[in-house]
C-alpha cells in the first residue's frame, strides 16, 4: 500500500510524538504507542492522523471500542475523511455501508500512482486487465459478432492496464478516474484517446447515449458500493449490442459488504439484480480471482453484460 497520509496537527511537539509513536508501532510496540498518541491528542485535539492511528492500533490490541472512539475522532477533526476513518467504522459495524468518499479514494491513489504496477502485478499477482480479455473475447465468439470495438471507455482506468490489454481490439479509448495522479500514468501510456478526471459514474453522464460500444471496469468497482447507478449510465452509453465488462470481489452471502482491505465485495446476487435493473443482459459470470490477498487468490468474479 502507499506511504500513509500524515496530516500535521501544526503543534511540532505533538507532530513529534506521532513520529515516535510510528517508529514504536514498526518496533512492534503497540502499547507504548498508543499511549505516546493519546499524549499527542491531549496536546492537539484536532489532529486526525493521530486519532486515525490510535484507532488502527486500538482494534490491533483488541480494544474494539476505543477503536471506534478514536476512529469517530479521525472523522470528526477532518471533514473530509482523506484517511477513510469512516470506511473503518463501517467495517467494524459502528457505521452502515456507504459510499467511499471520493477523497479518500484520490489521496489513496495519487500515493499509490508512483508504484501502483509493481505493487500490484508483482505483489500481488494482478491480473484482472487479461481476465477481462479472455471475457469479452469469450463473450463475443459466443454472439457470433467480431471482438473489435470503435470506442471503448475504461472506468477506474488507472496507469492503463486494461487499455493496454485491449490496445489492438479498440479504435478509441477513453480513460475515466477519480485520481489525477493515476490518470497522469495514463496519458503517458498513449493508449487513450482522451482522459478524464472524474467519478465514473459522473463521467459517464457527460457523455453522449449510444457512444461507447465497450466499457471496461478493472478492479474498480471493488470502490463502489451500490453498482446500480453507474450500470444505469453505463447503459444509456453503450450503443445496443456493446458490451460491459468488469471484475468484483465477492463473498459467500448476499449482498455487499466491506472486506478487511477496505475494499467491497458484492455477493453474485446483487451484481446480477444490478445488472437488470440498468436493463442489460447478463453474458457471463465467473468465479475468477483477479488478485492475491496474503498470498491466496481472492473471491472474485468477472463479469460481462449486453445491452440488447
Ligand atoms: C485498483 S485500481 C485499478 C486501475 C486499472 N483499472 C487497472 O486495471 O490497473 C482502481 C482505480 O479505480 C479508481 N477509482 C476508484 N473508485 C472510482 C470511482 N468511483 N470513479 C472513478 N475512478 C475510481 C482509482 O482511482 C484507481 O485508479
Amino acid at each position: 500500500m502507499p506511504a500513509r497520509l500524515f496530516l500535521s496537527s501544526g503543534d511540532l511537539v505533538a507532530d513529534r510524538r506521532f513520529e515516535f509513536a510510528r517508529d514504536l508501532r514498526l518496533k512492534g510496540d503497540l502499547v507504548a504507542a498508543a499511549n505516546l498518541l493519546e499524549q499527542a491528542v491531549e496536546l492537539a485535539p484536532n489532529f486526525p492522523s493521530a486519532w486515525f492511528v490510535l484507532g488502527e492500533i486500538r482494534e490491533k490490541i483488541g480494544q474494539r471500542d476505543r477503536a471506534i472512539a478514536a476512529f469517530r475522532q479521525a472523522v470528526c477533526t477532518d471533514a473530509q475523511d482523506r484517511h477513510g476513518a469512516g470506511l473503518h467504522l463501517m467495517r467494524l459495524g459502528a457505521e452502515p455501508l456507504a459510499a467511499m468518499p471520493q477523497v479518500y479514494v484520490r489521496v489513496l491513489f495519487d500515493q499509490y500512482a508512483p508504484r501502483f504496477e509493481a505493487a500490484l502485478v508483482d505483489d500481488l499477482g494482478y491480473r484482472s486487465p487479461e481476465l477481462l480479455f479472455r471475457a469479452v473475447l469469450l463473450a463475443r465468439a459466443a454472439a457470433r459478432k467480431p471482438a473489435f470495438f470503435k470506442c471503448a471507455i475504461d472506468l477506474g482506468c488507472g496507469t492503463g492496464l486494461a487499455a493496454a490489454a485491449f490496445a489492438r481490439e479498440v479504435d478509441r479509448f477513453i480513460g475515466i478516474d477519480l485520481s489525477p495522479r493515476m490518470i497522469e500514468r495514463a496519458r503517458a501510456t498513449g493508449h487513450y484517446a482522451e482522459l478524464e478526471v472524474a467519478e465514473m459514474a459522473e463521467g459517464l453522464r457527460g457523455r453522449r447515449e449510444a457512444s461507447a460500444d465497450l466499457i471496461l471496469a478493472a478492479d474498480a468497482m471493488v470502490y463502489v458500493a451500490d453498482l446500480a447507478p453507474v450500470l444505469h449510465e453505463v447503459a444509456r452509453v453503450l450503443v445496443p449490442g456493446g458490451l460491459v465488462a468488469f471484475t468484483v470481489e465477492t463473498h459467500g452471502g448476499d449482498g455487499v459488504i466491506l472486506g478487511e482491505g477496505l475494499r467491497y465485495a458484492h455477493g453474485a446476487g446483487c451484481v446480477r439484480a444490478a445488472i437488470e435493473s440498468a436493463g442489460l443482459k447478463l453474458s457471463l459470470c465467473e468465479d475468477l480471482s483477479a488478485r492475491n490477498e496474503d498470498n491466496v487468490p481472492a473471491p472474485g468474479l468477472v463479469v460481462v453484460a449486453a445491452k440488447p
